[in-house]
């Protein structure tokens, strides 16, 4: 289901055809915001499936009609960090598999002319430190705002922090590996490259904008 970048060493490019089915559909500029938003979360669903495969579990006793049987259960707490607002597009997929995550939410705006990220909000659960950390966007354009989520975090102790995006450009999949190099991304798809307003090509437009009807 993931294929390793032979280009960064950081990324993780899944190869399914239903997400890339669903990437598909949602990248067609006639996808409205209803469907686009269900694509987004049914992707990110089926991403975090895999993103979880290697967290901590513990053992257990659990009784069944029968008999007691050895049970497994997440063994630290798990922390979604969508950034605002198009990070808030793929998060209640990754909730209606993961029910027991928390969510933490940082606000990050690019700046239209400098392309560099304006922090405006942040809220997080006091123990986020305690367990993984995923952050959610849908888009990895220049990596400012990943870059500067990324710093937040760990400015917060966070050691376990890992990546989810839709779709990202090779200059910010190489500004996180230069930044923080043991962040793995998960991407669905690795695009071309970022065109001179830095938006992805050939991308699927301004996802905030796509998920909330905001066209600009
Ligand atoms: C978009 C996107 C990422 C960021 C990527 O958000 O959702 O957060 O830009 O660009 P970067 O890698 O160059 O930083 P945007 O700033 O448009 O805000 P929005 O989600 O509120 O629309």
């Amino acid at each position: 289901m993931l294929t390793q970048s032979t280009q960064f060493k950081n990324l993780q490019i899944f190869n399914h055809p239903l997400i890339h089915h669903k990437l598909s559909l949602a990248r067609n500029h006639i996808t409205p915001p209803e469907q686009f938003r269900r694509h987004l979360n049914e992707i990110a669903g089926l991403m975090v499936y895999e993103v979880s495969r290697n967290f901590s579990t513990a053992t257990y006793t659990v009784q069944t009609p029968l008999e007691p049987a050895l049970g497994k259960r997440l063994s630290q707490p798990v922390t979604l960090v969508p950034i605002l607002r198009a990070g808030l597009g793929m998060t209640d997929g990754i909730l209606r598999l993961f029910p027991e995550a928390r969510v933490g939410h940082i606000g990050i705006q690019r700046d239209e002319h400098t392309k560099l990220p304006v922090h405006y909000y942040s809220h997080f659960p006091q123990d986020i430190s305690a367990g993984p950390v995923i952050i959610v966007d849908p888009m990895l354009a220049t990596g400012g705002s990943a870059v500067h989520a990324a710093d937040h975090l760990q400015k917060l102790g966070c050691t376990n922090i890992q990546m989810i995006c839709l779709v990202s450009a090779p200059e910010g999949v190489q500004k996180m590996l230069a930044s923080h190099p043991r962040i793995n991304i998960y991407t669905a798809a690795l695009d071309r490259e970022l065109d001179q307003n830095a938006f992805i090509r050939p991308g699927l437009g301004d996802a905030g904008d796509r998920v909330f009807g905001t066209p600009a």
